[in-house]
């Protein structure tokens, strides 16, 4: 195998599930390449040289420029709140390096459209993570979909809920809490969960074509990490909306982190002229299927326990009947990547996939102010 070195930015949440899937793919998936973790970079040292203990990096930066003057780092993996993720992914592309982001690819799509031009100018290979893509029962319902077993869509409903920010005292910034401060997440729920139900829900039913939408922020002010001052909250703490679809369907999606008693809800329903489909994050490995076709008395809804050789990446892992789980989307999302670098072909989500999914985020946002629809 072709050694790939790797450095990633941000040894947070999401450095710990990218350094844990370039760790793992190899020993279960046939590749040209085998990823090599070089290089971690976090602006916290004592965080950064822990963290390369635990994961057995080579070698520890505070700056991430560092990285992109250095000869042995192929790949440059994004894991850093949202308003780097431009600054970064643009100047690793002028330095040529191959480049994974996490998502949203931007704080706003103009930004991501910049993103899009330097990769495409550099002529390097990217990907953005938009990992539920890889969850074996997501793809099963995207071969069930493209074999045409629904039939006709008529139906796409998404939900997001989470419950972690409904205290007033939570402040906004820094490690986790970035994400109530606008300066570093560009927007709130709409950014952060919905962007995974639009980018799903696109991969599944094609492009979405307007919207009209809802936010609203409960918790006004919250103080600030950085500043010490109590300042106002200016992320959506919800968002509700509806879409129409390209090809004629209607869709509802709604996310919070006031939905008390639910953590990571992500729940899909589509349904299609002879079938109808579900699944649910919290019993990720399931997805759930009806199908009028069937003999009337035994129709009704299935749960298809997606563990089985024949469904996608399973034959990977276990044997049939024994379950994986969330991280491993990761993993298949790394094998992915690697596959398409070997036959030279761009593996979806690309920045410039990941761009519609910003550009419909905007949409959602300019209409929450508008109170009108608005068009993609
Ligand atoms: N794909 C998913 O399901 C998923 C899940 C969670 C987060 N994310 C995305 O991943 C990104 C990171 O989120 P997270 O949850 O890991 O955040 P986090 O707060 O857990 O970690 C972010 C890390 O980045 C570091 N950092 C910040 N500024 C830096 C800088 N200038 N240089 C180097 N390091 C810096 C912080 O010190 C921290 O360790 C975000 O864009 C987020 O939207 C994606």
């Amino acid at each position: 195998m072709k050694k790939l070195n790797i450095a990633i930015i941000g040894c947070g949440f999401m450095g710990r599930t990218h350094s844990n899937a370039y760790r793992r793919v190899s020993n279960f998936f046939d590749l040209e390449y085998k990823p090599v973790l070089k290089a971690i970079c976090d602006r916290n040292e004592e965080k950064a040289k822990g963290f390369a203990n635990q994961w057995d990096y080579e070698s520890v930066e505070t700056d991430w420029k560092k990285m992109l003057e250095r000869d042995d780092i192929d790949i440059i993996d994004i894991c850093t709140p949202n308003n780097l993720h431009a600054e970064i992914a643009i100047a690793a592309a002028e330095a040529g390096k191959m480049i994974v982001c996490e998502k949203p690819l931007a704080m706003n799509a103009a930004q991501g459209q910049t993103m899009v031009d330097a990769v495409e100018k550099a002529g390097v290979a990217n990907l953005v993570s938009y990992n539920y893509r890889r969850i074996p029962a997501v793809t099963l319902a995207k071969n069930l979909i493209d074999q045409g077993k629904l039939g006709k869509i008529y139906h796409y409903r998404a939900n997001f809920l989470q419950d972690w920010t409904i205290s007033t005292d939570l402040p906004q910034g820094g490690d986790g809490l970035w994400r109530l401060d606008v300066k570093e997440s560009g927007s709130g729920v709409t950014g952060d969960l919905l962007a995974h139900c639009i980018d799903t829900a696109i991969w599944l039913n094609g492009p979405i074509k307007e919207v009209t939408a809802m936010t609203e922020t409960f918790v006004k002010e919250r103080q600030s990490v950085t500043s010490g001052k109590v300042e106002p909250v200016k992320i959506d703490d919800a968002c509700a909306f509806l879409a129409r679809f390209a090809n004629g369907s209607l869709a509802v999606f709604e996310s919070t982190r006031y939905a008390r008693g639910h953590k990571a809800l992500y729940t899909f329903e589509i349904n299609g002229e002879h079938a109808s489909i579900a699944w649910d994050l919290h019993d990720l490995h399931r997805l759930s299927w009806f199908d009028h076709r069937d003999e009337g008395i035994t129709r009704g809804w299935r749960s298809i326990h997606v563990t089985d050789g024949e469904h996608p990446y399973m034959d990977k892992w276990w044997v049939p009947g024994l379950q994986i789980g969330y991280e491993h989307s990761f993993v298949h999302q790394v094998a992915d990547f690697l596959e398409g670098l070997a036959k030279s072909t761009p593996v979806s989500p690309t920045f410039r996939d990941a761009l519609e999914t910003q550009k419909v985020c905007d949409a959602v946002l300019d209409s929450a102010k508008s109170g009108q629809w608005v068009k993609i």
